[in-house]
């Protein structure tokens, strides 16, 4: 089953032009970080997983083995699992063999090929599984099948800390939006990146194999290729930092040279130096980022770290 915008590609096209007009026309130069997410895009988000430097994927992997035993006896049987930004659908594996006899799995991505591809991987592998793919960008509103909460308890799996993604001042609306959608009966099980030392965090975002790098630059290659751009790449250069007052990591994309460019037949001059904001990943401590899911309506009830602190996955109730 799937439900999706994919037959609505003009749409998808105009809302990416306006944000790159809106971005770049801004005295402080920014993009919108989901549209790194093509087809090349997801791919290459996929490899950085396995880079030695990004130990997020690798540490929230082993974690969740660790806790699918605990958190399957939370959920109970027949459980419905919705993920938001469903990538390969790896992860959710490891919840899946753990809970007795899950009812559904819905996938919500803005890749609908990716969506499609691994929901048939998926579909494969749990043969009584009912799988449903949701192609759309989940920070919009969009609506999940009736038949949701005619099973067990449903859970909304938001691996990744890609909850970091998001500014302050809209993640309290948007967990708010999550606890709408599983009822009082549900839960929400979140990967969360933790507050660390600078070293480890800038290493994770400049990894030595320029994979990074070549992610952070797939959103002006997109620009040239569905926008009519005519950016020269090698023009910019890949930043990563953590600023630590505001407790992120920041990518930016930094031009070279005093140069203008133009867009959809815009021009837009950069000034040698000037950066183009792209991405902030935000990093929490565990009561940072309980106080935060509790204003949103949740109920924390259990934490995972790995013995290292640097990540930690989060179950919360709803009621
Ligand atoms: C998807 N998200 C959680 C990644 C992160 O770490 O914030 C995106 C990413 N950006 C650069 N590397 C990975």
């Amino acid at each position: 089953m799937k439900i999706g915008d994919e037959n609505e590609p003009d749409l998808s096209a105009r809302t990416f032009l306006n944000d790159v007009l809106i971005g770049l026309s801004h005295q402080s130069k920014y993009l919108p970080a989901k549209w790194f997410y093509d087809h090349t895009g997801a791919k290459l988000f996929e490899k950085i997983c396995d880079v030695p430097e990004y130990y997020l994927t690798r540490t929230e992997r082993e974690i969740l083995e660790t806790a699918a035993p605990d958190i399957a006896r939370e959920l109970g049987s027949s459980a419905v699992l919705i993920e938001y930004g469903s990538g390969a659908m790896t992860k959710v594996r490891l919840v899946l063999d753990a809970i007795d006899k899950p009812y559904a799995f819905v996938a919500v991505d803005i890749v609908s090929g990716q969506l499609e591809q691994a929901a048939a991987d998926l579909e494969a592998a749990y043969p009584e599984l009912r799988v449903q793919t949701i192609a759309t960008d989940f920070t919009n509103d969009f609506s999940l099948p009736d038949w949701l909460h005619s099973a067990g308890r449903c859970c909304v799996f938001f691996p990744g800390s890609t909850i970091g993604n998001f500014e302050p001042g809209e993640i309290k609306e948007f967990l708010q939006r999550l606890h709408r959608t599983v009822d009082e009966n549900g839960a929400l099980l979140i990967g969360v990146d933790l507050k660390k030392d600078r070293k480890r965090l800038e290493a994770a975002y400049n990894d030595s194999l320029g994979l990074t790098a070549l992610f952070n630059k797939n959103i002006l290659r997109r620009i040239n290729h569905e926008l009519d751009g005519d950016i020269c790449i090698n023009s910019f250069q890949h930043l990563a930092w953590y600023n630590s007052s505001k407790g992120r990591v920041e990518m930016h994309l930094r031009s070279c040279l005093d140069q203008n460019l133009n867009i959809a037949g815009q021009e837009f001059h950069f000034r040698a130096g000037e950066t183009i904001h792209t991405e902030n990943c935000y990093k929490f401590t565990v009561p940072e980022f309980q106080s935060i899911a509790t204003d949103s309506g949740f109920r924390p009830v259990q934490v995972w770290t790995d013995k290292d602190n640097l990540f930690s996955i989060h179950l919360f109730d709803a009621n």
